[in-house]
């Protein structure tokens, strides 16, 4: 086991601890992805339900001369949580970049997602870094005198509270650096139902994804939670403007995870999940707090989802 792997393990302990003993009764969704939630993740992302892969898949495709236009050639692209980039290829054969840097927290995913996109883009250099984009990251030399654009796409922000989500940006803007351009997609605000469907669809998908969540408490973590008493829930919080994913204790129940034992009481939930939707005016506001200046947006007919390409310029003094 190397370094990063106990420490990650680590912290998904440490963070289920706190959830039952602290009583947040909350758990970062970072841990929902193991390998078995990053399996179900993709079976979701081709769902009839689930639109925003696909709309913004379709946006990519449909507008790169646009995107040529706007963003130029021989720039860096640096994609944040790159994952599989299933995406960056549409990106990446309209804009003809110089380099490409995809940036991730898990290595192993990195270096393999990587050496497929070689095989694609033969000429293109690729510089994978590990990392927690989370916060500053140090690019790689090569791309340092670049300009640069950024690729944050799959609303991936949408997945932040707020105060996050424009720390993530200030963050953002000090890793590319004043002069960068940013492309970042945003699932849009829309009718609840269509949204709540998105995440509950009929084939219990969804539910799997966040139910996998307590196997995987019990498998690493020594735990004998009963998941089939649990309930996958997907609620609208139009105050917040944003899906929440709840498991749902469905009985009152005691088990123990790692020697400690828990209860929880019927009805009872568990939150692992927040999706925030946007306005194109909320998006702007929060891009703008975070040191980013709107430049062009692309939209599907549906205004489902939304690609929003943003600058760094300069910053000035008041107003
Ligand atoms: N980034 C995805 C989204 O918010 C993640 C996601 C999709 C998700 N379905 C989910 C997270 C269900 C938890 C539960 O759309």
């Amino acid at each position: 086991m190397d370094m990063t792997t106990t420490l990650v393990d680590h912290t998904f302990h440490k963070d289920v601890r706190r959830c039952f003993e602290k009583r947040t009764y909350a758990i970062p969704a970072r841990w929902l992805y193991d390998r078995r939630g990053s399996e179900l993740f993709e079976e979701i992302t081709e769902l009839p339900e689930y639109y925003p892969t696909r709309t913004e898949t379709k946006l990519l495709k449909a507008n790169g001369p646009a995107f040529a236009e706007a963003v130029g050639s021989n720039r860096a692209v640096i994609e944040f949580g790159s994952g599989s980039s299933t995406k960056t290829p549409h990106l990446l054969k309209a804009i003809d970049p110089a380099a490409y840097v995809p940036i991730d927290i898990s290595g192993e995913f990195l270096e393999h997602s990587a050496s497929l996109l070689q095989e694609e883009f033969p000429d293109l250099p690729i510089h994978p870094v590990e990392a927690d984009f989370m916060k500053r990251v140090e690019l790689p030399a090569a791309v340092a005198n670049m300009p640069k654009l950024g690729f944050f796409p799959g609303s991936t922000i949408g997945n932040m509270i707020a105060r996050t989500s424009v720390d993530l940006l200030r963050f953002m803007r000090e890793t590319l650096g004043e002069g960068a351009q940013l492309l970042i997609g945003f699932d849009r605000i829309k009718d609840p139902e269509i949204l709540v469907d998105a995440y509950d669809d009929s084939a219990g998908v969804t539910a799997q994804f966040s139910l996998n969540l307590l196997h995987r408490i019990n498998r690493e973590l020594d735990g004998d939670m009963p998941v089939e008493q649990f309930r996958h829930r997907a609620v609208w919080n139009d105050l917040y403007a944003r899906i929440e994913i709840y498991l749902e204790a469905q009985a009152d129940m005691r088990f123990s995870i790692d020697g400690h034992v828990h209860e929880m009481v019927k009805g009872q939930k568990l939150h692992v999940e927040n999706s925030h939707k946007y306005g194109l005016r909320d998006a702007r506001l929060m891009l703008r707090a975070g040191g980013w200046t709107p430049l062009h947006e692309w939209s599907d007919e549906r205004d489902y989802f939304t690609l929003m390409l943003v600058e760094a310029h300069p910053y000035k003094h008041a107003p």
